[in-house]
């Protein structure tokens, strides 16, 4: 029988009982002493308007974490070049990274401020972990917080907050038409199905569709067609109001989501708020980032 020397065994322990600390409540990673520093990462926006909703995400965030180095990245090369030759620089990730590491972080919380866990929330991990590989030892722990909608209580939680925000108390009845993005790969399609069953349980007049995934515009007039209302409001269900918001949904040319609904005899009404701006949002966020527990420098512990 193996008997590990005492002088051995009792570091051990004790590591594995601050390790288990440090899991169960990741908090601690705030008071442990090592500084901590948040990575908020969107995909990015060029349209002021919509970047002025980045700016109030960031702001909670450094009310919720006082004293921590809040960076804001973008991973769209294209509209971070945009943004350059405009004389406004916005990290990418790895530069995002660099300046937490200048400012003496330690331990890192990366939050995603993707909706569902679709194709960019992929690349994000995937980068975070070949970052993680190019500088060893630079940080001691680097937690990812998941996007807006993991659970069926963000789910509702979102769904709370979204029609707190649009629907008024006793107005005539009207259609509120949410713009997802989805993806043609169809890889958050079953989340956005799960978002818009969570929100018709809530109020049967929601109608979703995404400008590239699996549910089209055409399925959601058809649903639309069966609800006899006269009156559309439309508003992105994406971060901000960036360009889908303004060209896509609610654009003047023939082809926007608005420009349909016209022609398809609808009182339409847009709404260029993401969902960003909508109160209550950015806790959910928040709250992934303070009960992240996935450090990605660790290998997974199975039992
Ligand atoms: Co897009």
């Amino acid at each position: 029988m193996f008997h590990c020397p005492a002088r051995l065994h009792g570091p051990k322990q004790i590591f594995l009982l601050v390790f288990l600390l440090a899991c169960a409540f990741p908090g601690t990673a705030f008071t442990s002493g090592d500084k901590t520093g948040i990575l908020l990462v969107a995909f990015g926006t060029s349209v002021p308007e919509a970047a002025t909703t980045l700016d109030h995400i960031r702001a909670a965030y450094e009310k919720a974490f006082p004293g921590c180095p809040v960076v804001m990245a973008y991973t769209s090369r294209i509209i971070r070049n945009k943004l350059d030759r405009g004389g406004i620089h916005v990290p990418s990730i790895s530069e995002g990274l660099d300046q937490l590491a200048k400012n003496g972080a330690l331990v890192v919380r990366v939050q995603s401020l993707h909706i569902m866990a679709g194709e960019e929330f992929a690349a994000l991990a995937r980068s975070l972990l070949l970052n993680i590989k190019g500088h060893p030892g630079r940080f001691r722990a680097v937690y990812l917080g998941r996007p807006l909608l993991e659970s069926r209580a963000d789910a509702r939680a979102v769904a709370r907050a979204v029609l707190g925000f649009h629907r008024k108390k006793g107005a005539a009845p009207e259609a509120l038409i949410l713009m997802g993005h989805g993806q043609e790969q169809g890889r958050a399609d079953l989340i956005f199905e799960g978002a818009r069953a969570t929100f018709r349980e809530n109020d049967p007049l929601v109608f979703m569709a995404t400008v590239e995934g699996a549910r089209t515009f055409d399925d959601m007039l058809k649903d639309l067609g069966q609800s006899h209302v006269k009156k559309v409001v439309l508003a992105p269900f994406m971060l901000v109001a960036g360009d889908h918001a303004r060209n896509d949904l609610g654009g003047a040319e023939d082809d926007s989501w608005a420009s349909r609904l016209k022609a398809a005899g609808y009182d339409v009404e847009i709404r260029l708020n993401g969902l960003g701006d909508v109160p209550g949002i950015d806790d959910i966020f928040i709250k992934h980032t303070k009960d992240s527990t996935d450090d990605l420098m660790l290998e997974p512990q199975k039992p």
